[in-house]
């Protein structure tokens, strides 16, 4: 069995034996392996677990424009996540009408799944990962919050590579401001550079 098929098994036992809270389905990592570029996410939602991918909704479309944006294609990263099934959250009104909507993975749940971010980071050998959102970030870096370091790169001696912490493609839907906008821009074309020298 080769590497990615092992960690895909473990992925699959981990989901379908966690029973503490709902989940909706999971996803493996997707791109080349090995990869000089590695994204890492904070957990699939329900297109991706339709499409078996990570980042196809409206983040992933959102994503994808910034990355073609500084003229990298998605074919050329590696992506993938911190929590590899996708949390939800069920309700059910009084009218008996039941709603699934995503909510973020809990500490326990991401490190349910430490040690596959862990051996799926190594097998790809990234000399980049680009954090998107705070999950990715606390879980790799010293970090607290985005806020703080977001468009600055580190070096990591826990990976052996750069990480460079971005606001996740989904706070421009709730920071619709143009000036988050702009400093969301500004950090992909600061990425740009940081590849230059990196790659
Ligand atoms: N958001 C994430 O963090 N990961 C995905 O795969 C999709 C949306």
């Amino acid at each position: 069995m080769n590497n990615l098929q092992f960690l895909k098994n473990k992925i699959e036992t981990i989901a379908n034996n966690y029973k503490e809270e709902a989940t909706g389905g999971f996803i493996t990592g997707d791109g080349p392996i090995p990869c000089d570029i590695m994204f890492v996410g904070e957990a699939p939602g329900k297109s991706e677990v339709e499409s078996g991918k990570p980042f196809v909704g409206v983040a992933g479309k959102n994503f994808e424009k910034y990355l073609n944006s500084i003229g990298v294609e998605r074919s050329n990263v590696r992506i993938t996540n911190t929590c590899f099934f996708r949390p939800i959250k069920i309700k059910t009104s009084k009218n008996g009408k039941t709603t699934i909507s995503n909510r973020p993975p809990k500490t326990s749940e991401i490190n349910l799944f430490r040690e596959i971010l862990d051996e799926e980071i190594s097998i790809v050998k990234p000399k980049i990962i680009i954090t998107l959102g705070n999950v990715p970030l606390k879980r790799l870096t010293n970090f607290k919050a985005i806020g703080e370091c977001h468009g600055t790169p580190v070096h990591s001696d826990d990976f052996s590579c750069t990480i460079f912490p971005m606001y996740h493609p989904s706070s421009l839907t709730y920071n619709q401001n143009d000036e988050f906008r702009k400093m969301y821009e500004e950090d992909w074309i600061k990425l740009k550079s940081v590849l230059k020298k990196t790659l």
